[in-house]
This record gives structure tokens, C-alpha cells and sequence, in this order.
């Protein structure tokens, strides 16, 4: 308790040679290490894939299920800081690290919230942040009874994630193949543009947003296949989706970054769809697009350092590389030195040694002062950059 007093009254944790706990060993925690490098930490992951892409860059490497109370509480007993990449890790454990005096960012009470998108629809009713109208239901027997516009949206209250777990209900003769669990049945939004705004916020309290993107997505994969920076969107929409962003981080008294998804509605009013407590694919073009990147930003965040100015240096456009459909096995990147002919493309592969449909294997930003020009080129890389397996 001694400790958790002197940090609050005293922000700064940083010193040479931290021990950064991150709870997960994906592509993000591979960005915030390349980030944590700069920094002089010593890095320690726990990821249950025992070739994560984090293996064999992080200075200390645990294998072990994310969501094991006995798992997270062992690993996280020896870092100085904790933080997450994903956000289904075990909360009792990281609630019993931080009582013992470890600080964990963003907080267990936040990543427990924000793991229940039911609760975080509560959330955002209870502090009038605009959403898509909801109701909440234990079983699909429910819906009938409870929700009468069709289409409308059906989501998993729980570890959804990439589209899984969202679905279409075009009519009430579609309930009987709705999800079999506590769910969200919502309006369905006929956005004009999907948008996303990340913030930060600091063991001080201070906050820095960065400027709205812009994302398409796969149209059956639901998947971010083209991210725009910024968002061709006027100032106004952009100040009131930034404004949103903060208004939540706030209310969450969240420390680290929270990654704001939203719909930007033909009536030009914005809506929150969901967030989420971590470093964000919304957020990969900072590295080349902005002054500071999303996980500099992180990590000065947890570490109690003033935050980075978020500026746009170039516009960016970010494309995801995603494994080809019908390709599953040792992956090989074909077009690649076609693509990186090409003015302003900064690839990034994930360390990810086999290849499957649809399977996130890196991503590609393209800048240009011309935001123009850089869509043309991201649709360039799109058609020639394939990851396949022979
Ligand atoms: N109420 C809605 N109206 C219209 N489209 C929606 C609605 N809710 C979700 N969608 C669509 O489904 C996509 C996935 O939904 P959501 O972000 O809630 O799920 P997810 O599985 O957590 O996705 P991800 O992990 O990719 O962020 C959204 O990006 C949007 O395109
Ligand atoms: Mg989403």
C-alpha cells in the first residue's frame, strides 16, 4: 500500500532497465518492444503460443494461458510495471498483483469492464456517450420478446473479437441461429464512415488524442483492410470525436491507451461502437505517419512520462497483410520487392512463421504529403503484397 501511495503522489516510474510485464506476445507486443527498446527496458512476456511473435525479441519470454490466475499472478510478480496486448488476461490475478503493490495499466477494474461489451454499453449509457440503441439478453429466447426493429445487430457480450462473434438478424426467422449466449442485440447503423480515435492518458491525468482515421473494412471478414490518416471528415465531426474519446478515457480514469471505435452517421452525429484498453490496429501508420507513435505514447503513459505530441507528419495509409485465402502453412511473401520500390512504403511483418486464411501476418504504411497519391499506391500494394504458402 506504501508503494501504490508513493507512486500515486509520485508519477514517475521510469528508470534504466525496467521490468515491463506485457500480457500478451502478439504483433502489438512486438511494437511496443521495438518502442521499449529506445527506452532501455527489459521486457517480459507471457503468451500461451510458445512461437508468439514477441519469442524471440522480448528479453525474458513465459509460456502460459493468459486467462490462468496462477499463470498471470506468477509472471507478474516479478516486473516492475504491468501491461496488456490483449485484453482477455485474468483480472483477479492482475487485482491481486496491484494490492500487493504492482502497478498494472490500464487498471484490472478497466480490462475487466471493457472484456464484457455489455458492461461497457451500460457504461456508456450511464455517462450519455452516444451508442447504437441496445438491449441485453442472457438467451436468444429473449430477443422476440424484447427487440422488434429489424435487421439489427447481435454481438457476444465476451471475447468477440475480429468479427467473430458479431452477426446480422435480418428478421425474427433469423433468432433461431443467434448466438447461444448473454449477448447485445443493437440498432443496426447505417454509418457513412467507420472512425477511430485513440487517446492516452497518463499517471497524471494528462491526455493528448490522436487525429481521427478513417478505416474500410473486409466486407465479409470484417477485418481493417485499408486505415486513412487523417479522416476526410470536417473539423467539427473531428473535434466532436475527439472530445468523445477523451470524455470515456476520463470517465474510465484509464491509464495507458484506449483506442475509441465510433460510426460517423449520415446525419453527421458520431456513436461509439466499442473500445478497447491497448495498443490498437487503428493506430499502426503512427509509427511513420505521426511525431510520436501509439506505443511510444503507451509507454510513456504507464510510466508516469509527459506524452508525445501526436501531430500528423504525412498522411499514411495503412494495409493490413493478411494471409490469402486457400494458403495455409510455412508463409512467403510474394511481390515484396516490387512493393517496396514503391516511394514511401514501410513494410512490417510480424515474426509469424506459418500462414493461414485471412491470418493478421503484418501490415504495410504507405506516406505521401498527398493522401491521394498514398491511397493509390496502398491499392497497389494491396493487389501485388501476398502471403501465401507453397
Ligand atoms: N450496430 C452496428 N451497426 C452496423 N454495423 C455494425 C454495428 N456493430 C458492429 N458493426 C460492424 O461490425 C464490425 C465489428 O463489430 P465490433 O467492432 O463490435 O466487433 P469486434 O469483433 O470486436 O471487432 P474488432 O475486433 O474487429 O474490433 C464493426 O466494425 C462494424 O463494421
Ligand atoms: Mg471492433
Amino acid at each position: 500500500m506504501v508503494h501504490r501511495l508513493i507512486y500515486y503522489l509520485c508519477p514517475m516510474l521510469y528508470r534504466n532497465g525496467l521490468k515491463l510485464g506485457i500480457l500478451g506476445g502478439g504483433q502489438l507486443g512486438r511494437m511496443l518492444i521495438q518502442s521499449g527498446i529506445n527506452f532501455n527496458l527489459h521486457h517480459r512476456v507471457l503468451d500461451p503460443d510458445a512461437h508468439a511473435p514477441c519469442k524471440n525479441i522480448a528479453d525474458e519470454f513465459a509460456n502460459g494461458k493468459l486467462t490462468n490466475y496462477d499463470a498471470v499472478y506468477h509472471f507478474g510478480k516479478g516486473c516492475d510495471v504491468i501491461t496488456i496486448e490483449i485484453e482477455n488476461v485474468n483480472c483477479d490475478a492482475l487485482k491481486q498483483l496491484e494490492l500487493e503493490g504492482i502497478p498494472v495499466y490500464p487498471q484490472p477494474h478497466i480490462i475487466e469492464l471493457i472484456q464484457d461489451k455489455g458492461l461497457q454499453k451500460q457504461f456508456y449509457a450511464e455517462h450519455n456517450i452516444p451508442t447504437a440503441p441496445f438491449t441485453l439478453v442472457e438467451h436468444p429466447s429473449e430477443i422476440s420478446e424484447r427487440w422488434t426493429k429489424f435487421p439489427c445487430i447481435l454481438k457476444l457480450r465476451r471475447e468477440g473479437y475480429d468479427g467473430r462473434g458479431v452477426m446480422k438478424l435480418n428478421s425474427r426467422e433469423d433468432i433461431g441461429n443467434a448466438f447461444d449466449k448473454p449477448s447485445i442485440v443493437e440498432e443496426l447503423i447505417p454509418f457513412d464512415k467507420e472512425l477511430a480515435v485513440i487517446v492516452h492518458r497518463n499517471i497524471s491525468g494528462e491526455m493528448r488524442t490522436f487525429p481521427v482515421v478513417e478505416m474500410d473494412f473486409h466486407p465479409e471478414k470484417n477485418l481493417v483492410e485499408f486505415l486513412f490518416c487523417p479522416a476526410s471528415i470536417n473539423w467539427e465531426v473531428a473535434k466532436k470525436a475527439a472530445d468523445i474519446a477523451k470524455k470515456i478515457a476520463e470517465a474510465l480514469g484509464i491509464v495507458g491507451t484506449l483506442a475509441v471505435e465510433m460510426f460517423l452517421t449520415k446525419e453527421g452525429d458520431i456513436l461509439v461502437n466499442e473500445v478497447a484498453p491497448r495498443v490498437h490496429n487503428s493506430g499502426h501508420h503512427t509509427i511513420e505517419g505521426n511525431v510520436t507513435s501509439q506505443f511510444e505514447q503507451h509507454l510513456r503513459a504507464v510510466l508516469g512520462m509527459p506524452l508525445g505530441n501526436t501531430y500528423v507528419k504525412q498522411p499514411a495509409v495503412m494495409v493490413n497483410l493478411l494471409g490469402e485465402d486457400g494458403h495455409s502453412g510455412p508463409a512467403e511473401y510474394k511481390g515484396l520487392e516490387e512493393v517496396l520500390a514503391l516511394d514511401g512504403v514501410s513494410i512490417h511483418l510480424y515474426g509469424k512463421q506459418t500462414t493461414k486464411p485471412f491470418r493478421k501476418m503484418g501490415h504495410v504504411t504507405i506516406t505521401d504529403p498527398d493522401l491521394q497519391t498514398a491511397r493509390k499506391r496502398a491499392k497497389q500494394v494491396k493487389e501485388t503484397l501476398k502471403v501465401i504458402s507453397k
